[in-house]
């Protein structure tokens, strides 16, 4: 992953695809992940479900976001492990706290009353939930959504 590749996953809401065994897709938004290096990614499992399930059988995954400040929008393929305790585990609580904070630092930034309200709301319990599991995912292939430009002849 390039540095702004990683920086673009820090930065936005992304995608994440898991599937059964049997090829039935999930996909759910991850709005805690954190590229540790360029080929390594951590997200945090503290409201998984399905997704759980099918990463417990299924360790291969899909990543897609897209950054609208930098027009660039990506998927990623590679294999996700589980952590439930250990070094690994500590080290993506540590990461998610500083992330979440710095996201509760730009819920000033929100005019809509209503909006910020909820906003509140979803942090408020969101500090309250205790993460089940670190999931670290090895980033296999890269793929730009965005077509190369082909000029007309
Ligand atoms: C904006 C947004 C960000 C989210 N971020 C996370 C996250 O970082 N970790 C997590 O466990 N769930 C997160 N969720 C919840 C999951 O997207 C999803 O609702 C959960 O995994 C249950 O769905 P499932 O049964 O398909 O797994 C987020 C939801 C929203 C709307």
């Amino acid at each position: 992953m390039s540095a702004e590749l990683m920086e673009i996953l820090d930065e936005n809401i992304v995608y994440l695809a898991t599937s059964t065994t049997e090829g039935k897709p999930n996909v759910v938004p991850i709005g805690l992940a954190h590229a540790t290096n360029d080929e390594e990614l951590l997200i945090v499992d503290v409201l998984f479900n399905k997704t759980r399930k099918n990463l417990e059988e299924n360790p291969e995954v899909a990543i897609s976001f897209t950054d609208m400040k930098r027009l660039q929008s990506y998927q990623l393929k590679g294999r996700a492990e589980i952590f439930k305790s250990g070094e690994i585990y500590e080290k993506t609580l540590d990461i998610m706290k500083e992330k979440a904070e710095r996201q509760r630092e730009s819920l000033e930034e929100i005019t809509d009353p209503e909006v910020s309200k909820r906003a509140r709301k979803i942090s408020e319990m969101h500090k309250r939930l205790k993460p089940k599991a670190a999931v670290l995912i090895k980033v296999e292939e890269i793929y730009s959504h965005i077509p190369e430009s082909k000029e007309r002849e």
